[in-house]
């Protein structure tokens, strides 16, 4: 089948490469000519593991080209629309800026029998009016979100845990649907639960999901607040629930909470979208899922100013990790670099360091300190702080490290170091919600 995908960033990208490798005829379309120059070389523009092999493989079979061509998409049947849809300045609503202008350029190009298929994470009700601009174009609207997760994207998208199609009443919808079963034969095959429903409850499901996994990092955190009251443990705290397979282990980890270009923006739309249709009250509960959220990266400050005497003026501290998560370059809202910057601001020299997201940690915090390996950033280092678990940081070797510090202090804004085993080896362990 002949595919395109509009927008080529995170989403669209693996999307692009993702249904190539299924056995589309594959189109990318970015209106970034840089990004487009690099896709079509084979190397991706952000770091995504899997993604260069699936690209460079993809790529040598002719099913899958790049372009900034809006043209190009002639010929093809589906039209996936990959675009972001960022948080507007200084507002909680999401900007569809980014869909309109796609939609705006799809529009000439499309013909009878066409499906354009949504992918972009929107305020309930955008498809609708989407839907209404495709009259006259022959072209039929699908919503189908995406349920991705950055470092793992190639994998969520090859065998996705279920496929969400949200399709008009009556003959149009029934067609999409065929389409889309054949667009998805094989994951369908392989028996990925489809979920066949309307628009509102398509794009619904994707931010119910995304705050629901908000909520429950947020729950973990509140509870963290409680270990830290009452000298409980909040990781043993998350083992013991998380036995109960009504809630499920998988995001409860405490720590700096929640970042990245999904969960924090998502939920904030979703608040705003609530407001505009009268239900406000409904979701006033993840005003406080993202107060606790924001409240851990203070909280991880303090713990720093507490663990070196009382003030942070002057103390050498580093900063292991800038991605918002490991095996990721994305630092959109990192809590590891939010509170990197504020350390930085009350008068710390800090020194961040990450495997892959140096270079887009510099270009948003240029007054940031930066060093290249974990060793090289704990240099003289009065305070270490742990926060983007990447492997290599989780087995770093307390014995090696303490030969290059200043001070014998790690903070571990992530609860995966051994308290036990490096207060063995003579450190000063720091969590938050932990002893
Ligand atoms: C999230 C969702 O997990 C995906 O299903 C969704 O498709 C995607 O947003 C999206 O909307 O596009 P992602 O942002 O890639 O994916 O990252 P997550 O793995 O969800 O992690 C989000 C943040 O939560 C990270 O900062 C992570 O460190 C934090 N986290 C996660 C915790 O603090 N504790 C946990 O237990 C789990």
């Amino acid at each position: 089948m002949r595919i395109s995908v509009i927008g080529c960033g995170y989403l669209g990208a693996v999307h692009a490469a993702a249904m190539a490798q299924l056995g589309h005829d594959v189109v990318g379309l970015d209106v970034d000519a840089a990004k487009v120059a690099v896709l079509a070389s084979g190397r991706a523009p952000f770091f995504e593991p899997g993604l260069p092999e699936l690209l460079t493989e993809t790529l040598s079979t002719g099913r899958l080209r790049f372009t900034t061509d809006p043209a190009e998409v002639v010929g093809a049947q589906v039209h996936f629309v990959c675009v972001g849809t960022p948080q507007k300045r200084g507002e909680f609503g999401a900007d569809l800026a980014y869909v309109d202008a796609a939609f705006e350029s799809l529009l000439p190009y499309l013909s009878d029998g066409d499906i354009v298929a949504g992918k972009s994470t929107v305020p309930v009700g955008t498809a609708e009016r989407l839907a209404a601009e495709l009259i006259g174009t022959g072209a039929t609207l699908v919503w189908n979100p995406e349920f991705l997760r950055e470092g793992f994207a190639v994998e969520d998208t090859l065998h996705p845990d279920r496929l969400v199609y949200g399709i008009p009443e009556g003959e149009p919808g029934a067609k999409a649907k065929v389409v889309l079963d054949e667009v998805y034969a094989i994951p369908l095959a392989e028996g990925t639960p489809l979920v066949v429903t309307d628009y509102a409850t398509a794009q619904l499901v994707k931010v119910a999901a995304n705050s629901f996994l908000a909520t429950k990092i947020s729950f973990i955190n509140a509870m963290a607040e409680l270990c830290e009251a009452t000298g409980a443990d909040v990781a043993g705290l998350a083992d013991a629930i998380g036995h109960d397979a009504r809630i499920g282990r998988k995001f409860l980890n405490a720590g700096l909470g929640f970042g990245g270009g999904c969960l924090p923006k998502d939920i904030r739309a979703f608040m705003a979208r609530a407001g505009e249709l009268g239900v406000d009250q409904a979701l006033s509960f993840l005003r406080e899922v993202d107060s606790i959220n924001m409240r851990r990266r203070v909280r991880m400050v303090d713990l720093a100013r507490e663990v070196c005497g009382g003030s942070i003026v002057g103390r050498r501290i580093a900063v292991l990790g800038a991605a918002f998560k490991p095996n990721s370059d994305d630092v959109r809202d990192s809590p590891a670099l939010s509170v990197a910057a504020q350390m930085q601001l009350q008068g710390a020299h800090v020194v961040v360091t990450d495997p892959q997201a140096i270079a887009n940690a510099r270009a948003k915090w240029p007054d940031l300190n930066f060093a290249e390996t974990a060793e090289e950033a704990a240099i003289n280092a009065d305070v270490i702080l742990l926060a983007t678990e990447w492997d290599e940081y989780r087995n770093l070797d307390p014995d090696k490290l303490a030969t290059v510090v200043h001070k014998m202090r790690v903070l571990d804004g992530r609860n995966v170091l051994d308290p036990e085993v490096w207060r063995a080896a003579g450190w000063t362990y720091r969590a938050l919600g932990r002893r």
